[in-house]
């Protein structure tokens, strides 16, 4: 499996500062250098955490495939049209959530969808439906003519983390012949939301049938951690 990294929660804490540090455009070359396979990023309409200009450098500066996660608008096709990612993911996307919650509802929003796609896939740009492990979703993507489908594992995320075990098992199971099922009508197949480090082994075992994991924040929050004690002992030394 191949691993993108979401550096998307790096810009947030600068955003909490309004400042320049961290750059993600920095750690999405950190990334890069410690083997991720693609970077991925959100550019939400609120600009909440990745400003336009991320987006903009780190494609220019970053080798590895760059994935754009937006919502199906008009704004974000047009920055998609003019920076041209590898990829762009469509997520739904609702200001007051926290993170997205639940997959694209790709089946209502058929007919809209079609031209939308059309326009970026005329540009040479990969396009990816954020959708849950359903099998109409699915088939609504293929009929719009997505080229690949990440399926939503915010579920299996969260009933790991009420260690309700019995219930994984049936969702890596849903998640396993959803993403069969995908395969089988010709769509590329990823997944991701709420992979830790903990809950990404169990879901290895998809590796037949699902080419690569998105994961953001576990790396992120793993990131400070691991670097904090470097972090207060470098300032330590300064002040001393
Ligand atoms: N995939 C998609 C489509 C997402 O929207 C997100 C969150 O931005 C992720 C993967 C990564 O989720 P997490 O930050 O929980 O690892």
């Amino acid at each position: 499996m191949r691993l993108g990294v979401n550096i998307d929660h790096v810009a947030t804490v600068r955003e909490a500062r309004k400042t320049h540090e961290p750059s993600p455009v920095f750690a999405a070359l950190l990334a890069q250098k410690a083997g991720a396979d693609q970077i991925t990023l959100h550019l939400r309409e609120d600009r909440r955490h990745i400003q336009d200009r991320d987006l903009e450098l780190i494609k220019e500066l970053v080798i590895l495939p760059v994935n754009l996660e937006m919502a199906p608008v008009e704004e974000m096709k047009d920055i998609a049209l003019r920076v041209k990612p590898d990829r762009i993911t469509l997520v739904p996307e609702r200001r007051e959530e926290i993170t997205t919650e639940g997959g694209l509802d790709v089946l209502s929003m058929k007919d809209y969808l079609i031209g939308f796609i059309n326009d970026i896939k005329d540009a040479g740009i990969e396009v990816s439906m954020f959708v849950e492990a359903d099998r109409e979703q699915i088939s609504a993507s293929k009929e719009v003519e997505a080229d690949a489908v990440e399926i939503h594992t915010g579920r299996y995320a969260n009933l790991w983390n009420e260690h309700n075990f019995q219930e994984v098992r049936k969702e890596l199971e849903r998640i396993r012949e959803a993403s069969l099922y995908a395969k089988s009508l010709g769509l590329r197949v990823y997944a991701g939301h709420g992979l830790t480090y903990q809950n990404v082994k169990d879901f290895l075992e998809l590796g037949d049938c699902i080419e690569e994991l998105n994961i953001g924040h576990s790396i992120i929050a793993n990131a400070v951690i691991m670097g904090l004690e470097q972090a207060v002992s470098t300032m330590k030394e300064l002040i001393k």
